[in-house]
């Protein structure tokens, strides 16, 4: 039995952990700038978990991550993977938009060994930093066997999550992500992982999505639904994109004005829509009044911007609402 230490390699790409700003506040900063280097020496030790390799991707706030970055950082990961050097890997990220490039990676990425995400809500200068224990917490969950194979996950504030079902949930304390009807996958107390639950959707290696010659992913948008929302916007976005995600209200919901133009989008341009909910809990499955277009795909449990990330990829293998269907029942 092979006894030596894991082999853990940081990827860093900004955020509030790489965080700058005015000493002492947590309000007032830069999500981006300090680097991967500075981030591993402010954690007291790591040499007990593992030993450490890293390098700065990017440095920026998380807003700004690209489709390119995206497809830049999946194919370093696979790339690395396949390496008997490295164990596993933890990625440095921004909270904003952790919650869906957790969600892509979980989609497309083809190795079992662990991926574990975290960033932090106080930046570096902050009188107490958040960063420094999930960034421990992060490696030492990424040295875990336990990890192995259980996909894309993130770690914050002692929480386990899923790549598929994590949300930033508050939008200042540290304690900012959960996975709202479906908890969270276990605990870390200090470096051990306690895992509870496992997500049973298809995840990495087990996808049909493969990225390695993907330059461009198909181009998506979110609409979102209010009280006298103009029916004019769908025209607008049915021009620009490959596919629609619509957040409508409680279950996918959206007025029956927007409901002839949908199923006329849909049919008639032969674009695909995802009915979803800006709820943020709960499932939406087919309905005959909603769904008068056999091109209306419902989100299941997927918020808004994970159900775009999956219609985009799926637009990547197929144009068939079945199969696309059929992947939002599966992923
Ligand atoms: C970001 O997402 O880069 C800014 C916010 C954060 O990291 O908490």
């Amino acid at each position: 039995m092979n006894n030596r230490k894991k082999r853990i390699h940081i990827i860093a790409t900004g955020g509030t952990i790489a965080g700058k700003g005015l000493e002492g506040v947590t309000a007032q900063y830069r999500a981006c700038g300090i680097s991967i280097d500075s981030l591993v020496s402010e954690i007291p030790s790591t040499e007990h978990l593992a030993e450490l390799t890293y390098e700065q991707m990017i440095n920026v706030d998380s807003n700004n991550i690209t489709y390119d970055n995206w497809l830049n950082l999946a194919k370093r990961v696979n790339e690395l993977a396949k390496s008997d050097d490295i164990d596993g890997f933890v990625i440095t990220h921004g909270t904003d938009t952790m919650d869906e490039t957790a969600y892509f990676l979980n989609l497309v990425l083809k190795t079992n060994k662990p991926i574990v995400l975290t960033g932090a809500m106080r930046p570096a200068t902050a009188t107490s930093p958040d960063g420094p224990m999930n960034l421990y917490q992060a490696i030492a969950l990424a040295s875990s066997n336990q990890a192995v194979g259980k996909g894309v996950l993130v770690v914050f504030s002692d929480g386990i999550y899923s790549g598929r079902d994590v949300q930033k949930v508050n939008n200042f304390k540290t304690d900012a992500f959960n996975e709202r009807d479906f908890a969270c996958l276990g605990y870390m107390r200090d470096d051990k992982p306690y895992f509870f639950y496992e997500s049973i959707k298809t995840h990495t290696t087990d996808t049909v999505f493969d990225i390695t010659n993907v330059d461009r992913l198909p181009q998506v948008s979110i609409i979102y639904f209010y009280l006298g929302a103009p029916v004019s916007i769908l025209d607008y976005y049915a021009k620009n994109n490959d596919g629609l995600v619509i957040a409508g209200t409680g279950n996918g919901s959206y007025s029956d004005e927007w409901i002839e133009k949908v199923s006329e989008i849909s049919d008639k341009k032969g674009i695909p829509v995802v009915r979803s909910s800006r709820v943020g809990s709960g499932m939406i499955i087919k309905n005959k009044y909603m769904d008068k277009s056999p091109n209306c795909i419902p989100a299941n449990s997927l918020v808004p911007h994970k159900a775009r990330i999956l219609l985009s990829l799926a637009l990547t293998r197929t144009n068939s609402i079945e199969e696309i269907t059929a992947m939002f029942k599966q992923y």
